[in-house]
């Protein structure tokens, strides 16, 4: 073993300003809290840094355990629909998430939404390892910065991503019926780049009940549960 590594550990462990690694910055000029989103502007009193980081991560959490994006991150072969039921009819990922060779998504899923179909030329599901459903914002958490599964990502492609990625815009962007995700992509981008540059933390693995949030909220138990009351998911 190389007597080299235990220092190349620490460095890695203390840091270092001129590595040549772009740190995030932090966000100069916040936008307003929108359609239940909040501002990184509302948790800049958090005095402790880890504390606004995990408070930033658990704001972000509200627009990852949506429906709208967590229906394309299954963690079976089937996406899901509306709250979260299984896909009608029944659909797989296939080889590379663009469905089975018979019935590939591109023959439902168009260029743009059609009727209740949604559309975007690149409509496909997230690959297994990206899996979100029925996990813990702490695992949400701990896999989307760990390039072994979030498809070879560093922090800063990962940023982009979540700021400018198409299917990640169709989160605020679905057909009439569904509802939209918290806030917008602007203001969830924002949450990111705030996270990432007050060190990434993640909240705590719950104790007890596997399926529910890190902590409870103030304001709802489950984003499933909050929403259940919102008219918004229609039945036809
Ligand atoms: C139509 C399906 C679809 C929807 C809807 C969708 N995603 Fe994804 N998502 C994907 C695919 C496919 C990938 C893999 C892309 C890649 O690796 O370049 C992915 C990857 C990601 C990643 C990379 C890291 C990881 O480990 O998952 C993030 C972050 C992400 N999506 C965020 C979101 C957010 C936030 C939403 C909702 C606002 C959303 N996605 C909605 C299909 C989707
Ligand atoms: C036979 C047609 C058909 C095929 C093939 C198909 N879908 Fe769908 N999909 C639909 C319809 C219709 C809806 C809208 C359901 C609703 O909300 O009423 C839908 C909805 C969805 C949703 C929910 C979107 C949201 O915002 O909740 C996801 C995710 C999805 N499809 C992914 C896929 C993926 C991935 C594939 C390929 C593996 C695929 N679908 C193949 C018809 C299809």
């Amino acid at each position: 073993m190389s007597r080299w590594l235990p220092c190349a550990l620490l460095m890695l462990a203390i840091g270092c300003d001129d590595c040549g690694e772009d740190e995030p910055e932090p966000v100069a000029d916040p936008l307003p809290g929108t359609a239940g989103l909040r501002s990184v502007a509302d948790f800049a009193d958090i005095a402790d840094e880890e504390a606004r980081s995990v408070a930033l991560f658990e704001e972000m959490g509200k627009v990852l355990t949506h429906p709208r994006c967590v229906n394309c991150h299954p963690i079976g072969e089937r996406p899901l629909q509306r709250a979260g039921e299984p896909h009608q009819p029944h659909v797989v990922r296939g080889e590379d998430g663009h469905g089975a060779p018979g019935l590939p998504c591109a023959s439902c899923h168009g260029e743009s939404h059609f009727r209740t179909v949604p559309g975007n030329p690149e409509w496909h599901l997230a690959p297994a390892e990206m899996a979100w459903e029925g996990k813990s914002l702490a695992a949400i958490c701990g896999q989307i910065q760990d390039p072994e599964r979030n498809g070879g990502k560093d922090m800063e492609a990962l940023l982009e991503h979540m700021e400018s990625d198409a299917l990640v815009a169709y989160g605020w962007d679905p057909p009439e019926h569904l509802e939209p995700a918290p806030g917008s992509q602007a203001l969830f981008g924002q949450l990111a780049r705030q996270w990432a540059a007050t060190g990434a933390h993640c909240p705590p693995e719950p104790t007890g009940d596997v399926e529910g949030p890190a902590e409870a909220s103030e304001d709802e138990v489950s984003p499933e549960a909050g929403e259940a009351s919102a008219p918004t998911e229609k039945a036809e």
